[in-house]
């Protein structure tokens, strides 16, 4: 059986899903890999590092299209790409059914089985191949970076000859993936970090981390079975909106990392709240994509209200690719190993496998 993988848009998508490294782990399960020359030349990675342990480099899209069974991508295919991929493919991928809608009819139509790994369940036997955890993880690292390059203040305590400058402040709000790691990270570099979640449970994760948990007095857990948040009242809204008026006018910093699967990002920063902040503060939005936890975020922009910078996140992987293609391809492996059968030497698309179930797209 052939793996293929084609190159990204580059002016979208700078991932790569296959790494030297991750295609070694492919051909020890023996799977034949083959990759579009160049494949991976922007992240420094040449086509010698692929040959070396065994891929076939081939010349065309075309080629790879024809000869693969299974395809692994790390976005949808792009329109001209669908009509070349053969009838009965499996294409692996992130495939954000919600958004590419006529990308997937089209491709249904053509009898290609798509797994799309943004709808992995979070169970055990899932974590290595969790993708939303993986890219979140660096987002939430990626995000502290970025907000640190734009804030105009040192952030550890300084204590020097001429005085102490006082550590910076920085709020999360939403510590799940990102917004853990966004805490981890802004310890590490010195800052005084605190946090607030509607889920109980992320109390103690935080303060694990050395961050002070803020919270609303809050009649019911705001957690699934699966481990996601639920939508918060309006009264936990209302308490949550006076609890953050007085947080964000102690703090330098704030990254928003707040999410309720299926849903658009929850506004947690209206107008009113985002003016509490000092001028030259930071407003940080992971949000900004799904419709933004902040006023004033808008994705890829940087938008400057009363002196506070509203950041809006875009394509943060494309800012650490490398190492997102190599967790990404990681977590590939991870997939394709629970889906081929050495013994039959084939894809297996057993249905009663939650992990393939959950992930195998069957309508629109
Ligand atoms: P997650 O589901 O692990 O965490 C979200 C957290 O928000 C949960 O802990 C949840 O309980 C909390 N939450 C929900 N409603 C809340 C509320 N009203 N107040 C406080 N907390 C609330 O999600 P993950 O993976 O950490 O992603 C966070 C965000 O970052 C998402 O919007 C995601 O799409 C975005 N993201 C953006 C990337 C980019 O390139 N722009 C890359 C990766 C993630």
């Amino acid at each position: 059986m052939i793996v293929g993988s084609i190159k990204e848009n580059l002016s979208l998508e700078k991932r790569v899903a296959l790494t030297p490294e991750s295609s070694k782990n492919l051909m020890s399960l023996g799977l034949k890999i083959c990759i579009e020359k160049n494949y991976a030349n922007h992240l420094g990675i040449k086509d010698e590092e692929f040959k070396k342990v065994g891929v076939e480099i081939k010349d065309s899209t075309e080629e790879i299209l024809n000869l693969c069974n299974l395809l692994v991508k790390v976005n949808c295919p792009l329109d001209g790409e669908i009509s070349k991929i053969k009838n009965s493919t499996i294409l692996v991928g992130m495939l954000n059914p919600n958004i590419n809608n006529k990308e997937i009819t089209e491709l249904l139509k053509k009898n290609i089985k798509l797994f799309s790994l943004e709808l992995l369940p979070r169970i055990t036997r899932a974590q290595s191949m969790d993708v939303l955890s993986s890219q979140s993880n660096l987002a939430g690292y990626r995000s502290v970076v970025d907000s640190i390059f734009e804030f105009e203040k040192a952030i550890p305590m300084m204590m020097t000859a001429a005085g102490t400058v006082p550590a910076a402040k920085i709020l999360v709000i939403g510590a799940g993936v990102a917004g853990l790691q966004a805490i981890a990270t802004a310890k590490r570099l010195g800052a005084i970090v605190s946090a607030t979640d509607v889920r109980i449970a992320s109390k103690e994760q935080v303060e694990s981390l050395g961050g002070k948990f803020l919270t609303v007095d809050q009649e019911e857990d705001m957690e699934t079975s699966g481990g996601y948040a639920k939508e918060a009242s309006e009264s936990y809204k209302k308490k949550q909106a006076e609890m953050m008026r007085e947080a964000l006018k102690k703090n330098d910093i704030v990254i928003c990392t707040a999410l309720i699967p299926g849903k658009p990002a929850p506004r947690i920063l209206n107008e009113d709240l985002v003016k509490q902040l000092k001028p030259g503060s930071i407003v940080y939005d992971l949000a900004a994509e799904q419709g933004g936890n902040s006023a004033y975020s808008e994705a890829g922009k940087i938008n400057e209200i009363n002196g506070v910078k509203i950041i809006g996140a875009k394509n943060l992987m494309n800012r650490l690719p490398l190492t997102a293609s190599n967790l990404y391809s990681k977590n590939l492996f991870s997939f394709i190993r629970n889906l081929y059968s050495r013994e039959k030497q084939d894809f297996n698309i057993n249905l009663e496998d939650e992990i393939i179930n959950k992930t195998l797209i069957k309508d629109i």
